[in-house]
């Protein structure tokens, strides 16, 4: 139901601990914890014997001692000690998930170990910018189907709508959006040209008057979106667009976790081209970006509702295109994962 071989975020590197931590990843159970040497732990949540949640035992040292008859289980998934029992069955192991934490977060690889590789994590070009600022960011549980979302971030148009007061504007509601496919996803895009700032960028750009606004709403298989916002002054959309020596650009990048068919986690963080070190910009940042993507959940969760209560045929719109095409390449990417 979900595509397997991929890197998806399990946590936030705070939220591994020495604690164990239980979390599900598209449906599967793992359980979390950080070794002594700092290393984060993904195992299958279920003991081998009576599969009892590994996730309520006990940590000792690197190991994990089952809650139920005590059974220990190192950091690579092996069973090393059962009570009562000088040979260990050599089928005594849980499945262990690859990580690796990059940007804060832990990333766990859900498909064929033999396959797991970081460099496929997703790459954001400026990380390390020292010219680029980035604020904390922060995740939720949204009660909808991982789809719902990739959706809404394939949906430039629905700024003008739900988020009236932040990102969007009149401005927002009738300029066509054109879409582009690349191998890592789809792209929803548009340049607005000549149009008031919206409300959340007014005090951000460094001209006045009105903008060309560039909305760049791309997302990358399996569910991750990079949305890149480019304000440059009137009339410099064409020429330098975001080379303009004045263009202000805020990306947005957002991380969803299929936990299942109803519920995900989603987990994002913003980088800037302007104020780096401004730790005041950035907590408003984090307060507005907050708002906007509750917002986002009200309607997410009630469109998950209304389509599980659907009685009369949906209709698709023009503004739809790039989510019904990246819908159509997740299902073909889910069959060619299924046929071996
Ligand atoms: S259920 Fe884990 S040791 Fe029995
Ligand atoms: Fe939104």
């Amino acid at each position: 139901m979900f595509i397997q071989n991929a890197w998806y975020v399990a946590a936030t590197d705070a939220e591994v601990t020495r604690k164990l931590q239980a979390v599900t990843v598209i449906g599967e159970r793992i359980v979390l914890y950080r070794t002594r040497a700092g290393e984060a732990i993904a195992l299958e949540d279920a003991c081998v014997h009576r599969k009892l949640p590994l996730s309520m035992g006990r940590l000792r040292d690197d190991t994990i001692e089952c809650g139920y008859h005590g059974m220990v289980y190192d950091g690579s998934g092996r069973c090393t000690h059962v009570p009562g029992m000088d040979r260990i069955p050599t089928s005594a192991r849980v499945r262990r998930y690859p990580t690796v934490s990059r940007y804060g977060l832990v990333w766990v690889w859900m498909g064929d170990e033999a396959k797991a590789n970081p460099d496929e994590i997703f790459q954001i070009a400026e990380a390390d910018n020292p010219a680029w600022g980035r604020n904390a960011g922060g995740s939720m549980t949204v009660a909808c189907h991982v789809l719902y979302i990739t959706d809404n971030l394939l949906d430039p148009s629905h700024v003008a709508w739900v988020h009236q007061s932040s990102f969007g504007n009149d401005a927002c509601a009738d300029t066509p959006i054109q879409t582009t496919e690349a191998a890592s996803g789809v792209t929803a895009w548009r340049w607005m040209r000549n149009v008031p700032v919206a409300p959340f960028y007014q005090s951000l750009v460094r001209f006045t008057g009105h903008c060309d606004r560039l909305q760049h709403y791309e997302v990358r298989y399996p569910s991750h979106a990079f949305i890149r916002a480019v304000f440059v002054p009137t009339g410099a959309a064409e020429q330098e667009g975001a080379n303009h020596p004045l263009a202000m650009i805020m990306d947005s990048y957002n991380f969803m976790t299929p936990v299942d068919a109803d519920t995900t986690r989603y987990y994002w963080f913003q980088t800037r081209n302007f104020e780096p070190h401004n730790a005041a910009l950035s907590e408003e940042m984090d307060v507005a970006v907050r708002n906007a993507f509750a917002e986002d959940r009200v309607v997410l969760e009630a469109v998950h509702r209304g389509f599980k209560d659907q009685r009369t045929p949906k209709i698709d719109l023009a503004i739809d295109r790039a989510q019904l095409l990246f819908r159509r390449r997740v299902k073909e990417r889910l069959a060619a994962e299924a046929t071996p």
